[in-house]
């Protein structure tokens, strides 16, 4: 069963995450264990930091962004490390430790091969809370500008997780509505949604924009816990 949530844009906020946020929240709010070590894939700012509630020793934050790290809440407790959950170097380095969980939120979509970067998260033997954004997302606005979406499907989701993990999937469709369409663009500009790729010429996109059928937004995002 596929759960939908809807929300509303307001551009006088400014607020370019909201789907992240809500994202990263749900893994927190059905996080049961109060896991004390802790580790968080593709980190950000700290969404998932920032969210948690419980006291815990040690939350290992990974980007391969230093902006981003720079932005990461700082204490005694965290460590940013800079490094590539696509690499098997990074996770040469992080199974030297023990973790109570393993947390990514709105980040796994981007590995370049994530049946490797899933292997090596389940060689680290922790219990999972992994949020990947699917190919639904943006799925009217692609479909309307004639692109297949980079994005993997939920059956393929599904699968890799199944080799690897014995995991409960959840899918929730997020739909955003805007006040125009010109903020719709805005928005997918600077979510970090898009992975910064530009797959639309600026002519593209004029004719997406006058073609585009309604003023929301749709995301997609496969859950997975142990
Ligand atoms: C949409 S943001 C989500 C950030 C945060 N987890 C949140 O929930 O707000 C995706 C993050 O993944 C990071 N990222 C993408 N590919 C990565 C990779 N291969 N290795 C490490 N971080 C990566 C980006 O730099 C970015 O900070």
């Amino acid at each position: 069963m596929i759960h939908k949530e809807f929300s509303r844009f307001a551009s006088q906020y400014g607020k370019y995450n909201i789907i992240q946020d809500k994202v990263a929240q749900k893994l927190i709010d059905e996080c049961a264990d109060s896991p004390k070590e802790i580790l968080d894939l593709g980190c950000g700012s700290g969404a998932i930091a920032s969210k948690i509630d419980w006291d815990y020793t040690k939350l290992k934050a990974v980007d391969f962004s230093e902006k981003m790290l720079d932005l990461h809440p700082k204490s005694e407790k965290i460590e940013c490390i800079e490094g590539d959950f696509s690499e098997d170097k990074l996770f040469e380095e992080l199974v030297k430790n023990h973790y109570d969980r393993v947390f990514s939120s709105s980040s796994l979509q981007w590995a370049s091969n994530l049946d490797e970067t899933l292997y090596q998260i389940s060689q680290l033997h922790a219990p999972i809370s992994l949020a990947i954004f699917t190919s639904n997302t943006f799925s009217t606005l692609l479909k309307t500008a004639g692109i297949d979406s980079p994005l993997r499907g939920v059956d393929e989701l599904t699968y890799l997780l199944s080799q690897y993990f014995h995991a409960e999937i959840e899918v929730m469709t997020y739909e955003l509505t805007f006040d125009s369409i010109q903020d719709i663009f805005t928005y997918i500009k600077k979510s970090g949604v898009s992975g910064g790729r530009n797959a639309l010429s600026y002519k593209q996109m004029k004719a997406l924009m006058r073609e585009y059928p309604s003023k929301t937004l749709e995301f997609e995002v496969l859950f997975a816990r142990t």
